[in-house]
């Protein structure tokens, strides 16, 4: 099969697309799913690097111990292991699975949902991650009907996904994104959009704040928030190579939360099938249409993943992997 391989960190210049052996038949709740559109995310470009160098105590220290790279999916499923009871081959699902950027990827059942038909596969590739780690940083910043929330970085991937899905449980959203984004994210349905850059605009007496962007100090973060109001912290770029800033304002965070009022909580993205299923039905009934940027083909891995960190990317940017419309560039 074609995938991504990397042998070493590096920038994307270690990133080359080779022929790999298939991965082994599944056993027990393993699923082998042929991967027809793979999503980009942040964390791709985190183990590309291998920075923050934290990470690499997980992943490997000298060099990744899993060449392949990719985690968000959809695809067909090509086999099931003995124990998988909720999907059969032929099944079109959306999920997780290392090594996605790849013809084949071997996961669990727990990591995907089956989609019904109708849904766009570059429409269910863009959010398991994405849009798995938007449902929690709203449940973290306590999002519900009538509640104020303002959600930072509401531009990008997890940003666009929190904006549309605090809207959509009834939320009076405002989103901060770069005015080259603003139309974009408009379209998500928020109360208002504001510049990014302006923060007099943002405004404050929020019940919850999501924050996908920026390293603003907490200090500064807390001001946005009522006295009982919801810090939900994603992530951030940037802010040393050891740790990286956006991790260690969440561990500021949780040492500083059982100390005040608010509620500051860095959010840790996992698989979370309920997650998952939620946004699968919301993709089929068409109240959730994700932005997708750009979609790719697998031998341009490398122009994606720089992409998206360039931060320019408006929402998602995906590969089409075995899809035979693949072309060299295709909104969506
Ligand atoms: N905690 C977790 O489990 C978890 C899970 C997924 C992702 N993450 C992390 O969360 C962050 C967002 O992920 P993502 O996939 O949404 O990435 P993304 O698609 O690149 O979006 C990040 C957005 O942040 C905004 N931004 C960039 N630079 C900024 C700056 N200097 N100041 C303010 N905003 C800035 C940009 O949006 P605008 O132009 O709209 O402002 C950008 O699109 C990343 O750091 C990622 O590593 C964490």
């Amino acid at each position: 099969m074609r995938a991504v391989v990397r042998e070493r960190y590096g920038d994307s210049s270690v990133l080359r697309v080779v022929r790999r052996a298939d991965p082994p038949a599944p056993v027990r709740d393993q699923v082998l799913v042929e991967v027809g559109t793979a999503g980009v995310n942040m964390a791709d470009w985190h183990l590309m690097t291998g920075l923050p160098s934290v990470a690499r105590l997980v992943f490997g220290v000298r060099a990744p111990r899993e060449h392949g790279l990719g985690r968000d999916l959809a695809g067909v499923v090509r086999a099931v292991g003995p124990e998988v009871a909720s999907l059969r081959p032929g099944d079109a699902v959306l999920g997780t699975a290392p090594a996605a950027f790849a013809e084949l990827a071997l996961t669990r059942e727990r990591a995907l949902a089956r989609i019904p038909e109708g849904v766009r596969p570059e429409h269910a590739a863009a959010v398991p991650t994405a849009g798995t780690t938007a449902l929690h940083a709203l449940r973290a910043a306590r999002v519900g009907a009538g509640s104020r929330v303002l959600v930072l970085g509401a531009g990008g991937g997890v940003g666009s996904l929190a904006v549309r899905l605090a809207v959509l449980a009834g939320a009076r959203v405002t989103a901060a994104t770069s005015p080259g984004k603003a139309a974009t994210v408009r379209a998500l349905g928020p109360e208002s959009v504001v510049d990014r850059s302006d923060r007099s605009a943002w405004g404050t007496g929020y019940d919850g704040v999501v924050v996908t962007g920026g390293l603003d100090p907490l200090r500064d973060l807390r001001r946005l928030l009522a006295p009982r109001g919801a810090l939900a912290l994603v992530g951030a770029e940037g802010g040393g190579d050891v740790l990286g800033g956006g991790t260690t304002r969440q561990l500021r965070a949780a040492l500083l939360s059982p100390f005040v009022r608010q509620h500051l909580v860095g959010v840790v993205s996992r698989d979370d099938p309920a997650a998952l299923a939620r946004l699968r039905d919301l993709l089929a009934d068409g109240s959730l249409v994700p932005a997708v940027e750009r979609v790719l083909p697998l031998e341009r891995a490398a122009e994606a993943v720089d992409h998206l960190a360039s931060g320019a990317a408006r929402g998602k940017v995906l590969l089409a992997v075995s899809s035979p419309a693949a072309g060299p560039s295709a909104g969506g």
